[in-house]
């Protein structure tokens, strides 16, 4: 058994039913949109806790959030801890919220117990980490990363016309006490508990996931250009029917990709089409899909493939189409050390613990690429993620922020003296 410093699990769990109370849906879920109302509301109470612990907040131009407890030598760059607090529509109450308030708990616990870290402590709560509203997901992180937004961020709409600039500048005015921060900076690790979002732990009966990575995302936007035209009269050999091209391709595309390799994910998540009308052929059809994979130049294959398929079906139905990227974000791998930190206070405690690579991506990705990075998992229940069913047993919420607070005493020594 460690003698490390004991988070205080109740409090954790209390914040976290706060939290879940802000966008609550009726089936027991959260809708957070990333920049919405909700997402405001979460923040702003999120910065009252920081501020009621003497913790400073600021904010950056991506209205990523970060509560700061100093250390003894504050002109060391600071281990950053944190998560989002944004959700899927449909979203779970610990997806994001989970990391963020453990990180909360970490810097409590410290400041509960007087602890002198040798550096600075950072929470940060990183801004549309979902993607869901708006593309590309883990925005705030990405921003931080490269230090530039991405191209074409200010005419990002979501699927109200609502503009991301618009509501990124909106979020920003809601938060006055947040001092305004550049761009960036350098911190000495970065650490992220997350729940696993799918079913390995459970299936394996441990209670924390050493995570070693995270597979690559690639999201592609598929438009199918035909005809639109009447249903009841245009014989087939006359039909430029872009749905039925759309679903051709989409068969194939399931019938072929994850059969093939059963590490690679292909999901058809989000179809409009237009007109829209039910005696109406349909004259565009647009189409997303998310593609993963932990090897990018098999994302790569499988890109071309896709296209090649797109194209070949929508010539073959009498259409045009063509294929946008609207993410793309590469394999990554996390800090040998940080990872063995976290490995090795899991140990301490006498937690099961697996080593793993993420499927879902995180904003612990854009950070590994900065510095070491590394990340720590608990189960969820049935392995079911973006979900309003999303649950976490309390044992295994507060074994987790145990082990992020372990990992980061010890990570903010380590990476000190390195
Ligand atoms: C993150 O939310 C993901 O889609 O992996
Ligand atoms: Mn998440
Ligand atoms: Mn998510």
């Amino acid at each position: 058994m460690t003698g490390g410093s004991a988070i205080d699990g109740r409090r954790l769990l209390a914040r976290l039913d706060a939290f879940a109370a802000i966008g609550a849906t009726p089936a027991g879920g959260v809708n957070r949109p990333a920049l919405s109302a909700e997402d405001r509301a979460a923040r702003a109470l999120l910065a009252s806790l920081g501020a009621a612990r003497g913790f400073s907040i600021s904010q950056d131009a991506a209205a990523n959030l970060f509560l700061r407890r100093p250390g003894a030598d504050n002109g060391r760059p600071p281990l950053l801890i944190g998560s989002h607090l944004d959700s899927q529509p449909t979203g779970g109450r610990f997806d994001g919220a989970l990391g963020t308030l453990a990180a909360l708990e970490v810097l409590e616990t410290l400041e509960d117990q007087n602890i002198v870290t040798a550096g600075p402590v950072e929470l940060v709560a990183w801004t549309n980490e979902e993607g869901s509203r708006f593309s590309p997901g883990a925005f705030g992180s990405q921003v931080y990363a490269t230090g530039a937004f991405p191209w074409g961020w200010q005419d990002t709409v979501d699927n109200n016309g609502g503009r991301l600039a618009d509501e990124l500048a909106a979020t920003l005015a809601a938060l006055p006490q947040a001092a305004e921060r550049p761009l960036g900076g350098s911190f000495s690790g970065y650490l992220e508990l997350h729940i696993e979002q799918g079913p390995l732990l459970e299936r394996e009966g441990a209670l924390i996931g050493v995570v070693e990575g995270i597979q690559g995302t690639r999201w592609l936007e598929v438009s199918i250009e035909g005809q639109v035209a009447h249903a009841g009269t245009t014989p087939l050999a006359d039909r430029h029917d872009a749905m039925a091209v759309a679903a051709t391709i989409i068969a194939r595309l399931q019938a072929t990709v994850m059969p093939a390799d059963a590490n690679a994910r292909l999901t058809v998540g989000r179809l409009t089409l237009t007109p829209g009308a039910i005696n109406v052929i349909p004259g565009e059809v647009v189409f997303s899909i998310d593609l993963r994979h932990p090897s990018g130049p098999e994302i790569d294959r499988l890109e071309a493939e896709i296209i090649r398929l797109v194209s070949e079906t929508a010539e073959g139905g009498g259409c045009h189409a063509s294929v946008r990227r609207s993410m793309d974000v590469a394999p990554a791998r996390f800090d040998k050390r940080l990872i063995g930190i976290v490995e090795d206070m899991a140990k301490r405690r006498s937690f099961s613990c697996q080593r793993m690579f993420s499927g879902a991506f995180h904003d612990a990705l854009f950070m590994a690429r900065l510095g070491p990075a590394a990340m720590i998992f608990v189960p969820c229940r049935g392995g079911l993620s973006h979900n309003e069913a999303e649950y976490v047993e309390p044992h295994q919420v507060i074994a987790g922020a145990q082990v992020l607070c372990d990992a980061t005493l010890e990570a903010v020594a380590a990476l000190a003296v390195a």
